[in-house]
Parts: structure tokens; sequence; C-alpha cells
């Protein structure tokens, strides 16, 4: 092919895999075989690389992304991204109505949609191409999400025909549909990795990622409500988003012309139900004014436009029989009591169980077994029990005993005073807080050791692994009894937990699982106290003397190192050779501002002021936020507030410059 035949078949590739995917992501009418679509594709990308001046960032090769962590752009809006006025009843839609037939003074007509429960979005396009995307933001400004919404197969990248204006933007919602929601969230499952609490979590959680290939992986899709330009084909918003249906964007057909305010409250009845069977999620409805005309007299206040309004639905509900209770045991012994459910449809999903939350929740609304109970989707993953039926409860039916003793050990419950759950206090006999333990040694943040939540449910059940330091004890021969080890998995396990043994001790001492002690308290106490066997010899008055430690913390440490099985584990994880004490190189130099507390002040000219803090803790000193009267000295730099300074002079605090704190710790 000579450059003029190839260029000519990149324009009909390009037209072809435009129409196909407008078919198939915006008609849901699919048309072309799979086969021959990724054909065309793959062609095409061919010839795109092997003729990089025929590049076009509309090309719908650009839509899969790219490896590269983008940084997001901030780009202002030509025109605020404003909210939308709430209303929630007949009355206030009402007002609504008062309020448009006072300023207008003659007859005017409402467009009516649904309102689409996603992350908002602004395209701008230029001579009918896609040249830029924008989410929110503030409203005023928002970030550039370009090369992720290219990934959106339903977002034209190239318009249809020629009746577009050369510029303009148009606005719409981001969303995942039902379907795609609960595969996504069904591979997250597989893959260990957190569940999104809802649709629209995903949406926008999706929006904002770093790297758009990832993004071309997700069933993003997006409708689009809301024109703006100056040189629009119409004076109504109706006629206007039939045009931009024409140019090949996915405008909903659910869509309608009323003429009063009875017809408005015919749609929202209709869609208040109507949305049970949507494929995606709605929160109500939009009433916008049709007339543009109209739109420009009513005006907008700062925050939101006066000629239009929304409807917001209540949250979805469904009513079912409470067929039995049953009390999950969490990794940390919180014990959640659990609804199952006969089966019932609720936004879009099969429900079966409902969380009950705790006691008293189950007291105060006296939910009983053999009840029929409102569930309800909260902000959560799981669905919530709201209330009762009464009166469909059937005589005879009991109030529910919470349970006395862990289902999973029989320990006896206890319930501390100002909190809502109980708790099994047997931490370490009780098998899911012991695999809580486990998970939480092996996670990524710990001691990254690349094991499955399953696995190691595997591992406990068969004996293998009793404690975090039995990890250390594998043999490939162990492993391969097990049916999900072959040759391979195994080493690899073997090789993981070998590599741990470099994990610095600040996360060592993290996945110990010490209450009250994550990742900055582990941080704090290595650098400080240095090593285990020093932590294990601290008493209560060294540890809170160590920057940010208090009470609780320090309390919570003495506990944990006064368990003989705690002692062995660390026992067991010395022998294993895993890092116990900080390297050289953060350890303290001295004991030089042992048992003393220092504020810092001002700005210095040879150390930043995190590095003045680290000396500090270096040397054995505790830095201190608050002047008190317990504070040893404060080390003043440059610009010092004067009030600042007359407190500390009232309370005699020493007073030492850069170069003289510096003298003291040699
Ligand atoms: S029109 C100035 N139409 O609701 C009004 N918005 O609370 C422009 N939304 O930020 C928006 N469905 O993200 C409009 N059919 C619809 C909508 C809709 C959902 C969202 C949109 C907006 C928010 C306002």
């Amino acid at each position: 092919m000579n450059k003029l035949e190839i260029a000519a078949r990149i324009a009909e590739l390009r037209q072809f895999i435009d129409t196909a995917n407008y078919k198939y992501y915006v008609l849901s009418q699919p048309e072309v075989d799979d086969r021959v679509y990724d054909n065309a594709l793959k062609e095409l990308q061919e010839l795109e690389s092997e003729n990089p001046e025929f590049f076009d960032a509309a090309s719908p090769t650009q839509r899969v992304g790219s490896d590269i962590n983008q940084e997001f752009e901030q780009v202002a809006h030509a025109f605020p991204m404003l909210s939308l006025d709430n209303t929630y009843n007949k009355e206030e839609l009402i007002e609504f109505e008062k309020r448009n037939k006072r300023i207008l003074n003659e007859n005017f007509e409402y467009i009516c949609e649904l309102k689409y429960d996603g992350a908002s979005i602004s395209l701008h396009y230029e001579n009918g191409k896609l040249l830029r995307a924008v989410t929110r933001g503030d409203g005023e400004k928002g970030d550039d999400v370009t090369a992720n919404v290219k990934t959106i197969k339903s977002i034209p990248l190239t318009l249809k025909g020629k009746s577009y204006p050369g510029v303009f933007e148009i606005r719409g919602e981001i969303f995942i549909p039902h379907k795609g929601f609960e595969k996504m969230n069904e591979e997250r499952r597989e893959q260990q990795l957190p569940e999104f609490a809802n649709p629209r979590n995903a949406a926008s959680g999706t929006l904002k990622m770093q790297n758009s290939s990832l993004v071309a992986k997700r069933p993003l899709d997006c409708f689009l409500y809301y024109l703006i330009g100056s040189r629009l084909p119409f004076d109504n918003h109706y006629d206007n988003m039939q045009a931009a249906r024409d140019w090949g964007f996915k405008v909903p057909d659910i869509i309608i012309k009323c003429q009063s305010i009875d017809e408005v409250l015919g749609f929202i009845e209709k869609w208040e139900t109507g949305r049970k069977n949507l494929p995606f999620d709605i929160d109500g409805v939009v009433i916008k004014i049709n007339s543009l005309r109209q739109q420009e007299i009513l005006g907008m206040t700062a925050k939101s436009p006066r000629w239009a309004t929304s409807y917001k639905f209540k949250a979805e509900q469904a009513l079912t029989l409470l067929e039995s209770i049953s009390y999950q045991v969490g990794r940390t012994g919180a014990i959640t009591p659990v609804a199952n459910l006969s089966p019932v449809q609720l936004a879009g999903t099969t429900v079966k169980r409902a969380s009950l939350h705790n006691a008293d929740q189950i007291a105060l609304l006296d939910i009983r077994v053999g009840d029929f109970v409102y569930i309800e989707k909260g902000g959560e993953i799981i669905p919530k029990v709201v209330g009762v039926e009464k009166s469909k409860r059937l005589a005879g039916s009991k109030p529910t005993e919470y349970i006395s003793h862990c289902p999973e050990c029989g320990t006896r419950l206890i319930r501390t005073e100002g909190e809502a759950k109980h708790f099994c206090p047997n931490t370490d006999g009780c098998p899911p807080q012991i695999k809580g333990k486990l998970e939480h040694f092996v996670s990524r943040k710990a001691m990254d050791i690349g094991l499955a939540e399953a696995t190691i449910e595997q591992l406990f059940d068969e004996g293998l692994v009793n404690t975090v330091a039995d990890f250390y004890q594998l043999k490939n021969e162990d492993l391969l009894k097990l049916d999900r080890f072959a040759e391979k998995s195994a080493d690899n396990l073997i090789k993981s937990i070998e590599e741990s043994k470099n994990v610095p001790f600040e996360r060592v001492l993290f996945a110990l699982g010490i209450r009250f002690v994550g990742e900055t308290v582990a941080k704090k106490l290595a650098r400080s106290i240095g090593s285990i066997d020093l932590l294990m010899a601290a008493d209560f008055e060294k540890l809170v003397s160590i920057d940010e430690i208090g009470d609780k913390i320090a309390s919570a440490i003495i506990e944990h190192f006064s368990v003989q099985k705690h002692l062995d584990i660390v026992e067991g994880l010395k022998k294993a050779g895993v890092q116990l004490a900080i390297k050289e190189s953060q350890a303290p130099q001295s004991n030089l501002l042992a048992g003393k507390s220092l504020i810092i002040s001002g700005t210095f000219s040879k150390y930043s002021r995190e590095q003045i803090k680290e000396l500090i803790e270096k040397h054995g000193g505790k830095n201190v936020s608050s002047i008190s009267s317990k504070t040893d000295y404060l080390v003043a730099g440059e610009n010092i507030g004067p009030s600042k300074l007359e407190k500390i002079k009232e309370l005699n605090i020493p007073i030492l410059s850069e170069d003289e704190f510096l003298e003291m710790i040699g």
C-alpha cells in the first residue's frame, strides 16, 4: 500500500470500529461479530504503529488506555458545575412551581429525566472530536481525566454527522450498571481486594485511577443530560438533547415533556417503583424548565440553577422474612448478628443476608425470628434491617435472646462499657481471631507474604500454622500435601516467607498485631526503642515518655507481653531470623535526652523541623507539641510567635538555640 492507500484504510477501519462501538455501547444493538471487530482493531493498531504520522487522539485505538501513571491536571470550568436543589415531597415541588410562575409570568414546559447516581463529567468537543473530559471537582475546577474517559466506549471520540456546533460542552453522569458492578466485586473478592460499597463509589473511584489501561477494564458507561454552548441548534433543552443523540451521544430515552406539576408527579410515581427494574442506580428525578430563554430568566443562585430541581427518592426498601439470626465473630473478636433472609430483590441485587448491628439494635426494634423485616441499603456493602412489619407477626413469637457465649470457641462474651458490640475475649484461642492475626501478619503493609485468605484458612485448619511464628516452620513437603499447592506455588510461598525475613523491624512490630499499635505507632516505637527486647523490657513510664505514646497504648503493650504465648511467638520469630531490631542507621544514638520532653518552634537554618524531631528521638527524647509545665526545653528557631514565647517565659522553660541543641546532643 502507498501512503494514500494506507490513509484511506486507516480511515475506513476507524469508521468501522466507531460505528460498531456506537451500535454496541450506545444503542445496545450489537451488529458486528467479535472476531471481525477484534481483527479490525488489530489491523488498525498495526497500521497506526507503522505509520505514526497518521496518529489521531480520537482514534478508537486510543480507548485501551495506558500504563503510564498520570497526574491529573486541574482545569477550571468555563461554567461552574452546580448542584441541584433537592425536593422530597409534593409540597416542595409545588413551591418550585409557584416560584417559576411568579418569575416567568407566562406558560412554560417541564422536562423530566431520571437522576443518575454516578459521577458527573464535563466533556468538551471541538470540531467533532473529544478534546477534554473534566470531573466536577469542587464545582469551580475539576481534574482532567480525559485519558480515563476515552476508554468508555459509549462516549464518542468522533461525532457523527455534520450538524454539531464547532465548540461545545456536554455534561452527564458516568456510572456502572448493576451487572458490571456485581461482576467487578466478585473479581475483587477473588483477588482478596476490598469490595466497593456501591456502583457510585466504584464509578468515581475508577474515574480517578492513575492507570488508564486498568480503567479500560472497568464497565463504565455514561448518560448525557446537559448541553452547553453559544451555538446550540435549538432554543430548548429537549430538542438539543435529541440532537446530541444524533451526534452519537448516549442520551437516555427516558425523558418526557410535562405541561403541569401533576404530570411531573406522575413521572415521579412511575419511577419511584419503576427504578427497581432499571439495570442501573438512580436516586431521584430531575425536573428542568425546557425553554433556554426561560432558563436564563430564572437564572441561578451561587449553588444551583433556579430552572431545575431534583426530587429525591427515599432509600429503596424491601420486605422479607427473617428466617434465622446467626452470629459472626470478626477478626478482632467483635460479634455481629446477621439476619438470614428469604432472598429478595433490592436495588438491583438479590439480598439474602443483612446486618443487625448489635444487641441494642435488635432489642430497640424488637426484631424476632419469623418476623417480616424491612431492609435497606446504606452506604455499606451489607444491607441493614431497619424495621419490623409488626402486623405480620405470628402469635407466639418470642423476643430474641442474644447469645452469651462465642459461637466459635464457646468463651463467655464480654461487653465493655460504652461499646456497642459484644466481644469474645479469647484472642489467642478463638479460630476467626487467630486467622485474623495470621492474615494481618502476612498482609502487604506488614510482612508482605503472598498468601490468600483461603490458603491461610487451610493452613490453619490442617494444623500447619497456629501462630505467626509457625509460618517460618513450613516446608515444601507440608504444602504439597494440600490440594491448593503444586511445586511452583509451594516454592513461591516458601520464597516469599524467606524474603519476609528482610522486612524492617517497624513493620514486624506492626505485623504482631498488638492492640492499638498501628503502622504509625509501630514506626514510632521501633525508632525510639530500637528492638523487641528493649520494648518487652520497657515499663509503663518508659513507654509513655515516647512521643505520641499515651496510657492506652502503653498498657496494651505491657499486657501483650505479659502473655506467655506472645513471648513464645517472639522467640520463634527470633529463631527464624526475622528482623526484631532496627538497623544501625536508625538506632538511637544516645540516651542524652532520655525522659526529656522538648518542644520545637520556629524555623531552623541547619536542619528541618522534621530532622530536629528525629534527632530528639534518636537521642531518647520526646518531641511534644504543646507547651506545659512538664516541658523540659524549647528548641528555638527564628520567628517564634510572641504568644508562644511569652508562655515559655511564664513557665520558666529553658530555651535552646539550634546550635545549643546540637551541642547538647554532641
Ligand atoms: S442536570 C445545573 N440532569 O445530579 C444542573 N443532573 O445534584 C445540571 N444528575 O451534579 C445537572 N442526573 O451529577 C442533571 N438528569 C440529570 C441528572 C443530573 C444526575 C446529577 C449531576 C449533578 C447532580 C446535581
